[in-house]
């Protein structure tokens, strides 16, 4: 992927750094990411929009992968950027992001939330819920503030993902349903309401999906609607946001497509519609998370203890595990992995990589072939980028790792690692 190769020491580097350097110099776990990687896949959406002549926003979404560093990459990239918390929201402001480009979504955003995104005047609010159009009405009256909303639809589509990173599907906790009238009663609360402006329809099906028929199925559902609403409502969607979900390649077994193939059947399909019910083309906004970072981001750890269950498996543990990298654990995602040090060496045992936490599930990899493997040598697991530090967690109190950038030949340290003293820093005594 990218710029990851193995080199002339027969090390595998990335950005133009030997990986043995970076375990070196910011210790392992290490967390690094190929910046010319992440820049490709942003332009690669981007490009997509603008080769077909369709006004767009790709808006990054945060939760994959959000740090200060990370946000001001996306801005460097024109991206957009969508937050689902008070939390992103800071960091995104922290970073410098342009509020007007930036994106507030998730199904309960709370009051001071929802205020702090109207005092930065924040580019758009996706209401959730029937619960929130109230909330922010109110705030909205309060501080005398007008405000962009989309409103987030449940198209009842089914993607073919796992049930965890499921969304679009009728019985979910996100959105109104577009199957039972919820969406055209929010639009009659909405849209005559002086302080919101309805900028148009969101929805977003699931993650790390493979094929293009849920999108293309969740566009039409949504079109048909919008002509209807056009109608009945005088409502023209001027956005229509499907959201993100592009699948990446874990391993080899998955096949995504390029952010390219994505964008243009969307595309295709949407100005399609369009056409056919005479509708206005309204913008398109996409929200990439795993597929702009997932692929940029490797782990680098150090390799320890190992045990052999005679006839059944070895294992060999790993200075990491779900503290750092929890799917596995939550979704029995699989990776692969080289050992950086000897990345070419001919794999001749199979071996099971597991994670130092205390509970029989840290498992990162299963049956994974490897070459003999000693005390100095590094794992290279790949493809850790979206959902690894952003789900990173303190279990047994382990510190998260550092997080490293790497591009042209020069290493960024971009997070420190946390610290013992970090861990305890809001602990109080008894007494
Ligand atoms: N937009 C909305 C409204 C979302 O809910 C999500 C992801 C995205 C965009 C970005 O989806 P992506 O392009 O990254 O697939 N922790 C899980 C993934 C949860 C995704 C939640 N929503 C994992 O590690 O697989």
């Amino acid at each position: 992927y990218g710029t990851t190769g193995v080199n002339k020491n027969g090390h595998l580097e990335v950005g133009g750094v030997d990986c043995l350097e970076l375990a070196k110099d910011f210790g392992t776990p290490l967390y690094v990411y190929d910046v010319a990687l992440i820049r490709e896949r942003a332009r690669g959406f981007k490009h997509a929009f603008d080769e077909q002549n369709v006004k767009a926003q790709v808006a990054y979404a945060s939760k994959a992968f959000s740090t200060v560093a990370m946000v001001q990459l996306a801005e460097e990239e024109g991206l957009s950027l969508d937050v689902v918390s008070g939390g992103e929201l800071y960091t995104a402001l922290a970073a410098g992001f342009p509020a007007e480009r930036i994106h507030f979504h998730g199904n309960n955003k709370s009051r001071e939330e929802l205020e702090m995104a109207l005092e930065h005047q924040i580019g758009c609010i996706v209401i959730d819920n029937f619960y929130e159009i109230d909330l922010l009405k109110s705030i909205c009256i309060e501080k005398s503030t007008k405000v962009n909303v989309l409103l987030r639809v449940t198209p009842g589509i089914e993607a073919h993902t796992h049930d965890y990173i499921l969304t679009g599907q009728e019985d979910s906790k996100f959105g109104f349903d577009l199957q039972n009238g919820q969406v055209e009663k929010a639009l009659e609360e909405t849209l005559p309401f002086d302080y919101f402006h309805v900028l148009g329809l969101h929805c977003h099906i699931g993650s790390q999906i493979f094929e293009t028929m849920g999108f293309l199925l969740a566009a039409r559902k949504i079109v048909e609607k919008m002509a209807e609403w056009q109608e009945k409502l005088s409502f023209e969607s001027e956005v229509l946001n499907l959201g993100g979900g592009f699948g990446i390649r874990y391993t080899q077994e998955d096949e995504p497509l390029l952010p390219s193939q994505y964008v243009s059947e969307i595309i295709k399909e949407v100005k399609h519609l369009i056409e056919y019910y005479s509708l206005k083309m309204p913008e398109i906004w996409i929200e990439p998370g795993r597929s702009l970072v997932g692929d940029a981001g490797i782990t680098l750890y150090k390799i320890g203890s190992s045990k052999d269950v005679p006839n059944v498996r070895k294992y060999l543990a790993v200075d990491g595990g779900m503290s750092d990298n929890i799917r596995p654990a939550l979704y029995q995602a699989k990776y692969e992995a080289v050992l950086a040090n000897k990345p070419l060496a001919r794999a001749n045992e199979t071996v099971s990589i597991a994670g130092k936490c205390c509970e029989s599930g840290d498992m990162l990899i299963w049956d994974l072939p490897l070459p003999e493997t000693g005390e100095d040598d590094l794992l290279a697991v790949f493809c850790t980028g979206a959902y690894g530090y952003s789900m990173a967690n303190n279990y047994n109190r382990i510190p998260r790792p550092a997080v490293v950038f790497v591009e042209n030949g020069n290493a960024t340290l971009v997070v420190k690692r946390e610290t013992y003293e970090d861990l305890i820093k809001h602990d109080l005594p008894l007494k």
